[in-house]
């Protein structure tokens, strides 16, 4: 597994990092998810040279890191953890967002609920340091923290060993000009796949020009650029890829275009001697501006399939066609 650094803080990461919202299970993710799968889960891609695992307090109110921190008992040292603040759920602080299963979940990046974030994401993974710590969505009002005084409260963590970098998420250019001005930004999260790629306009451009890693997530578009979510396939009312508002793509109509428009990659997956989900995972990280990938997986053998993604190296001639068949394929019917 190639391994690239997070950008100025000398981490350096697997080039593929394993994404473990699913592994929070609830609603969203439409089926039951059983703890000791994730964790086997976790430890196949571990085995198949993944280091860098993504989770967040949010991801089921905490199991995703739960699970996490058991999967990494006795293997801390190989693992380069991320994990994020900012979505709170313990009292009214910040501003309302959303409601996960049922329940209200605030964004706040106010240090007082930083700080308590914190130790509990310590606790839940069982270590004493976070090697990146992420903001998960900036704060908006009523309730909005200035960058500068949420930057200030992370810069104080880093100084005392807590966390060892400092990431942001879903930021605005302006958004993430203030948070570069305020304090040593290592890494950006963001939304990048072959179905959404707006990031190449400013985001990506921005990145390279500020030396920071990017984690784009939802790079295989939740399984549906794997190929193997077919036209039977359904989804239960609360998981997101039933809402076809918020992810048109999964409109059956579109993913019929997304079915015949990965089965023209036949050639190159047999050229290459890999899956569709490799490919994309390939191709995602050939982006210019592209460091990281995050990719989700519920069971081992999509971990260990995903991990082979990172070591596959896409000619030139091979990636200009693809990227021609990403703009003939457009934009999704609404
Ligand atoms: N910062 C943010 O706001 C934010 C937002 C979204 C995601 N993220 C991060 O990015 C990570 C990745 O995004 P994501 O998990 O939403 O989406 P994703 O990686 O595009 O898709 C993950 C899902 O696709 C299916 N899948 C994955 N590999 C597969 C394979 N090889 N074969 C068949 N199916 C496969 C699995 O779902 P099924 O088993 O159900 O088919 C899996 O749960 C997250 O886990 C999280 O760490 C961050």
């Amino acid at each position: 597994m190639r391994t690239r650094k997070l950008g100025n803080s000398g981490i350096e990461a697997s080039v593929v990092g394993l994404g473990a919202w699913v592994l929070g299970g609830g609603a969203v993710w439409g089926a039951d998810t059983d703890d000791n799968e994730s964790i086997a889960t976790i430890k196949s891609a571990l085995d198949a040279g993944i280091t860098l695992i993504d989770t967040a307090p949010a991801y089921g109110f905490g199991r995703s890191e739960e699970v996490v921190g058991k999967a990494i008992r006795g293997r801390r040292g190989q693992v380069v953890l991320a994990t994020k603040c900012g979505l709170w759920w313990d009292d009214q602080r910040g501003s309302y967002f959303c409601e996960f299963d049922g329940r209200p979940i605030q964004r706040s990046l106010r240090p007082d609920t930083i700080v308590i974030e914190l130790e509990n994401s310590l606790r839940r993974l069982g270590t004493d340091y976070i090697d990146l710590y992420q903001s998960h969505w900036p704060a908006v009002a009523p309730d909005k923290t200035p960058i500068a005084d949420t930057m200030a409260c992370l810069m104080k963590l880093k100084e005392q060993g807590k966390i060892r970098a400092i990431g942001v998420s879903n930021v605005s250019i302006p958004e993430l000009g203030e948070n570069l001005a305020s304090g040593d930004v290592a890494s950006n999260q963001f939304r990048y796949s072959m179905l959404h790629r707006a990031p190449e306009q400013d985001m990506l451009p921005a990145c390279r020009q500020n030396n920071l890693a990017t984690l784009t997530y939802m790079s295989l578009e939740q399984g549906l650029l794997t190929g193997k979510v077919g036209m039977d396939r359904s989804f239960s009312s609360g998981d997101f890829r039933s809402n076809e508002a918020w992810n048109p793509w999964y409109k059956i109509e579109n993913r019929q275009r997304v079915l015949d428009f990965l089965a023209g990659f036949k050639p190159l997956t047999e050229k290459y001697a890999c899956t569709t989900a490799q490919l994309v995972i390939a191709w995602t990280l050939a982006q210019p501006g592209v460091t990281h990938t995050l990719a989700g997986a519920r069971r081992e053998a999509q971990a260990r399939e995903n991990a082979r993604g990172g070591d596959i190296l896409i000619e030139i001639d091979d990636l200009k066609a693809m990227c021609k068949a990403v703009e003939v394929l457009g934009e999704p019917i609404r």
